[in-house]
C-alpha cells in the first residue's frame, strides 16, 4: 500500500471521516557533497520515491490532533501557540512545524492530521525533514495564510531541527525535499540557496542501498563535527570553510582533527562542482571516480563512516566497475549507500549484492531508487 493510502486509511479510522486532502513529501538521497551544507558549500541531493504522506482535514474547532500510523495510539492533541516537546520524535516535529508556522501567522480553526511514511529511520535518508515538510504542506494546503514558498518552508523545517530536536543540521535536506524535481539532482549553493536542477540521464540508475547499520544517538557526533568545522574557519579568519581557496588550504593554524575536517570540506565542495558537470556531460566514469574519492574522504578525513559500510561500499564499487560508483550518503556513521550505474548493468550488480548478502532481502526499503 502507498504511504498516501495508509495515511488516508489511518485518518478515517482515527477521525471517522474522510480527509479533505493528502499531501506527500519525499525523502532525499545525497549523490555527493556531505557535511558541506553547514559550511556554506555546494551539495547535490535528489528526491526519493519513498517519503511521508499526511492526510488532513480542517475543523471549525481550534487545536491540532495528529496521529502517526506507524506508532499506534490516541491522537496527539496540541495548541500550535504552545511550545512543542523537545526531542526528535514525531510529536516534536509535527508540533514544531505548526508552532513555527503559527509564529508567522496564526492558524484559524483547527486541523486533524494522519501521518504515514515508508522511509527507513536512522538511515540517512532524511525521514525527519520529510515529515516536517509534509506536515508544513498539509498546514498550507488547509489554507494557512503565511508565505508558502518552498524556500520558506525549508527554512522553517530546519528551525524545527535546531530549536526542538537539538540537531544543528544544514539546509540541504529541507531544500531538496521542498523544491527538488523528480529525476534530477539539485545543485544547491547552501550559502545563497540558489539552485539549479541537473537531470540524470535516462539510462542511468540511482540505487539507495541500506547497509543495515542503524545510526543511533549520532546527534552528538554530528554537532561535534559542525563545531570542529566552525572552529577551523574561525582560526583561518574566514566566515566559513566555503571561503577557503581550494588550492591554498593552510592548515598550520589548525589542530590535526580540524585540519582533516577542513580538508574534507574543501575537497568535497570541489568534487560536488565536478560531479554536477560530469552528470550534465553524461560522463559516468568521472562521476564514479569522484564518488569513490568522496567516500574515502568521509571515511579518512571526516571520520563519519563505519567499517561495515566501508566493506559494503568496496564490494559495490567492485561490482559496478568503472562505469559509476558508490559511497556512503547523508550524515554518515552507518545508514544508506548511494550507487550510480548504467541501468543496463543493474541486474548484474543486484545479483552480485545478493550473493554478498548486501541490501538484505532486497525489500522495497532495502534497495530503492531515486525519484524516477
Ligand atoms: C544530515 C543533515 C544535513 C547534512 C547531512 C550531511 O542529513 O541533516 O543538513 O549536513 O547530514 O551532508
Amino acid at each position: 500500500m502507498t504511504a498516501e493510502a495508509r495515511a488516508g486509511q489511518a485518518f478515517e479510522t482515527a477521525f471517522g471521516a474522510a480527509p479533505d486532502g493528502i499531501v506527500f513529501a519525499p525523502g532525499r538521497v545525497n549523490l555527493i557533497g556531505d557535511h558541506v551544507d553547514y559550511n556554506d558549500g555546494l551539495v547535490l541531493p535528489m528526491p526519493l520515491a519513498l517519503g511521508t504522506a499526511v492526510a488532513w482535514r480542517r475543523t471549525a474547532q481550534p487545536g491540532f490532533a495528529a496521529l502517526a500510523a506507524d506508532y499506534p495510539g490516541t491522537p496527539y492533541r496540541f495548541d500550535s501557540a504552545a511550545a512543542p516537546p523537545a526531542g526528535d520524535g514525531w510529536h516534536s516535529m509535527v508540533h514544531g512545524m505548526a508552532a513555527l508556522l503559527h509564529e508567522d501567522s496564526p492558524f484559524e480553526g483547527g486541523l486533524e492530521l494522519a501521518i504515514a511514511g515508508n522511509l527507513p529511520r536512522g538511515s540517512g535518508l532524511s525521514s525527519s525533514a520529510s515529515l516536517c515538510i509534509a506536515t508544513g504542506r498539509a498546514i498550507m494546503a488547509a489554507g494557512h495564510a503565511a508565505d508558502t514558498s518552498p524556500r520558506r518552508l525549508a527554512l522553517i523545517a530546519q528551525q524545527v531541527e535546531h530549536r526542538f530536536a537539538g540537531v544543528a543540521c544544514g539546509i540541504m535536506d529541507q531544500m531538496v525535499i521542498a523544491a527538488g524535481r523528480p529525476g534530477a539532482a539539485m545543485l544547491l549553493d547552501c550559502r545563497t540557496l540558489e539552485h539549479s536542477h541537473v537531470a540524470l540521464p535516462a539510462d542511468w540508475s540511482v540505487l539507495v542501498i541500506q547497509s543495515g547499520v542503524v545510526r543511533e544517538l549520532v546527534e552528538g557526533a554530528y554537532n561535534t563535527r559542525r563545531a570542529q568545522c566552525e572552529s577551523a574557519a574561525r582560526k583561518l579568519g574566514l566566515a566559513s570553510l566555503r571561503d577557503v581557496d581550494p588550492s591554498g588550504l593552510d592548515v598550520t593554524r589548525l589542530d590535526s582533527v580540524e585540519a582533516r575536517r577542513a580538508r574534507h570540506v574543501v575537497t568535497e565542495i570541489e568534487r560536488t562542482r565536478q560531479a554536477a558537470a560530469a552528470i550534465a556531460a553524461q560522463d559516468i566514469a568521472t562521476l564514479g571516480v569522484l564518488m569513490r574519492e568522496a567516500h574515502a574522504s568521509m571515511r579518512d578525513l571526516f571520520e563519519a563512516s563505519h567499517p561495515e559500510v566501508d566493506r559494503q561500499v568496496a564490494l559495490i564499487n567492485a561490482a559496478i566497475g568503472p562505469a559509476g560508483g558508490a559511497r556512503i550518503t547523508g550524515g554518515g556513521f552507518g545508514g544508506a549507500i548511494v550507487a550510480i550505474l548504467e541501468a543496463a548493468a543493474e541486474p548484474d550488480v543486484l545479483a552480485a549484492l545478493r550473493r554478498a548478502g548486501i541490501g538484505a532481502g532486497e525489500s522495497a526499503e532495502a534497495v530503492s531508487r531515486a525519484c524516477p
